[in-house]
């Protein structure tokens, strides 16, 4: 998910490692490290900024003309030096770096020790690099054949690179799933996971596809796939500068995370799918599972965007699995004096893992006796480190102030526990299980279908840029997804905006509303339906503005709506992730439109490390 740079040609590769190392720096990272090849290996790599790995490094033999580099954001493994890429094979002849995730990392690991090997990092990685050398060492006819024998056993993602001191001429590069590029220049290559650190080189690009591999030597580049089929190279004209590719061509890390979210769902997917869709495995949870699958409730606890995540876990858990379940912000939770005791369940949601109050929360219900369960993006923070057991959410840095695919990661988390509980309890019938799970893995292509509305979302912000207040509603799903579209528009717009139970607008805010008022109504089709559909009456009947998210053909909203935002028809239990996409984006514009700081809005932290 992070940073790869590679370089094979007649300089010193060591500065041109660095300075590609620094390019990466906006992916976000844990840790650092190079690779060069001279008489041998010499390996560095260090927890921290690519800064510290200098540091690590000065008066070290840097010498060498071919070399890889990486910036790893963990996944398996918390980030230390040990984990941090390059890795070596035991035999010490591969050394490897990886972005992304070998979803059968365990399996393999377990057949290689059977063989006597032994392993020094948590990492998936190190399994590969060790897989390659098996490989080699068992049928290989060549460096090359050990590499695409070795991916063949592979499930999931990759985007590698890989040196080795038995043909020390050569770099192999592969990819499935997460992106390589190769820079071409005067008898000399550069390896990236984005143009970023090549562009400074050469315009002359070739991009991998998935299964391709590339066996790079000073010279000459050959393309094959990993089945061993020859491919032929198109080489492209980079027509970038810089700037515009730290954010892979978006304008702001905020969108370019928007658009993720179909790969960052499946990315949390990864590992947990089984048996063609038949089955959901939290390895996480292994621990844990068949005392919290009796647990008498569940106490979720978060702040902000993972409090709304926590909400739409109750409804799902309530919901699938039929456990009680409470969410509280742990900025309350901690203060007041909560009944809770070792037959509870708590379940801390954080895309960092180190925001405070939470922290706080879960420490209070550890003293309490509480079994406490973690579900994080950033592995080996502060929350993962400190719970029983959890669930992380893979769905790779999220660098925009607003959290918006560490929302849908977190809240496809919470469908998978629901379902394995569910199942787990009996409340779900083989039919039912299996039909939820293939409506939770279709969700990715949905949301594909949303963001082509971009341009007519776009056209709404305008109309709505100036507003001084919103209101969002929702019901039952749709509730926590208008709290979220709420609180998006206020941290990125400054405008004041209030989420609403839908049905509770008459106990109140329905005062509010006159001509001046946007109202964002969620209304897909689903069981609240017809209510919902009344809602909208009395906002219309009082002048409000209204811009419905519907399901795609809804005829019937569209007639009373001054604006919809269409999202194709989701099972009721996941539509949360495909309603909320329209919301991220009309945000997004409406800020943009402001000239606001989309990324950095103005009082916030993107992690909240104080009370
Ligand atoms: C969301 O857009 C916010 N910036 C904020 O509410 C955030 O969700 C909250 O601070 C919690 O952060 P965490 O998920 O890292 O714990
Ligand atoms: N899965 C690998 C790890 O945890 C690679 C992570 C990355 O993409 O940076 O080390």
């Amino acid at each position: 998910m992070c940073g790869i740079v590679g370089y094979i040609g007649n300089q010193d590769a060591y500065p041109i490692l660095i300075k590609g190392l620094k390019r990466l720096e906006y992916r976000g990272y844990d840790s650092a490290g190079v690779a060069l090849l001279k008489d041998g290996v010499n390996v560095y790599k260090k927890r921290g900024k690519v800064a510290d790995l200098e540091r690590h490094i000065a008066n070290k033999d840097v010498g060498g003309t071919i070399g890889i580099g990486h910036t790893r954001w963990a996944t398996h493994g918390e980030p230390n030096d040990t984990n941090a890429h390059p890795h070596r094979s035991m035999d010490g002849k591969f050394v490897l770096i990886h972005n992304g995730i070998i979803e059968n990392y365990g399996r393999l690991k377990k057949t290689l020790e059977e063989n006597g090997y032994t392993f020094t990092s948590e990492t998936d990685t190190e399994v590969l690099a060790n897989l390659i050398s098996y490989m080699y060492d068992h049928g290989a006819t060549s460096f090359e054949n050990a590499v695409q024998l070795a991916l063949k056993k592979v499930i999931g993602a990759y985007g590698l690179v890989v040196l080795s001191t038995e043909e020390p001429d050569v770099l192999i590069a592969a990819r499935k799933g997460s992106p390589l590029v190769i820079g071409i220049g005067k008898g000399e290559y550069f390896l990236a996971s984005d143009a970023t650190p090549i562009v400074e080189h050469t315009n002359s690009v070739i991009y991998l596809s998935d299964d391709d591999m590339a066996i790079i030597k000073k010279g000459q580049l050959t393309l094959k796939t990993i089945f061993d089929k020859t491919q032929e190279p198109v080489v492209q004209e980079l027509d970038l500068d810089v700037g515009e590719i730290d954010k892979n061509g978006f304008d702001h890390f905020m969108l370019k995370e928007i658009f993720e979210q179909p790969r960052s769902i499946l990315d949390t997917f990864r590992g947990r799918v089984a048996k063609d869709n038949k089955e959901i495995v939290l390895g996480g949870l292994y621990k844990v599972i068949d005392d919290l699958v009796q647990a008498r409730r569940i106490l979720i606890v978060g702040c902000g965007t993972s409090w709304h995540a926590g909400l739409v876990g109750e409804y799902l858990i309530e919901d699938i699995a039929r456990i009680p379940v409470e969410v509280e912000y742990g900025s309350e939770f901690r203060y007041r004096n909560p009944v809770i005791g070792k037959e509870d369940f708590v379940i801390a949601i954080s895309q960092s893992g180190e925001t405070a109050d939470t922290l706080a929360a879960i420490r209070m219900a550890k003293e309490a006796g509480a079994t406490v369960l973690g579900i994080c993006n950033v592995v080996g923070s502060s929350i993962p480190r400190e719970t029983h057991a959890g669930v992380y959410t893979h769905a790779g840095p999220e660098i925009g102030v607003a959290s918006t695919k560490a929302f849908t990661a977190q809240v496809t988390v919470l469908a998978m526990m629901a379902m394995v509980l569910g199942n787990k309890k009996g409340h779900l019938s083989t039919e039912r299980y299996n039909e939820l799970i293939n409506d939770l893995t279709v969700i990715p292509s949905k949301i594909e279908k949303i963001l082509q509305q971009n341009d007519k979302i776009k056209e709404i912000a305008k109309v709505y840029k100036d507003a001084n207040n919103a209101i969002y509603l929702g019901r039952g799903y749709l509730f926590p997804v208008a709290l979220e579209g709420a609180l998006k528009l206020k941290e990125i717009s400054y405008i004041h905006a209030e989420g609403y139970p839908a049905a509770e607008m008459k106990h109140g805010p329905i005062a509010l509303i006159d001509e001046n008022m946007p109202v964002i109504v969620i209304a897909t089709k689903d069981k609240s339906y017809d209510k919902i559909v009344s809602n909208i009456q009395e906002v219309k009947a009082r002048s409000g503005k209204v811009i419905a998210v519907v399901t795609e053909g809804d005829e019937v909203i569209r007639n009373m709506a001054d604006h919809v935002m269409e999202v194709p028809d989701s099972c009721e239990m996941f539509s949360v992730l495909t309603t909320v996409i329209p919301l991220q984006l009309l945000s997004y514009h409406i800020a943009l439109m402001r000239n606001c700081n989309v990324d950095q809005p103005r009082n916030l932290a993107k992690s909240v490390t104080v009370e």
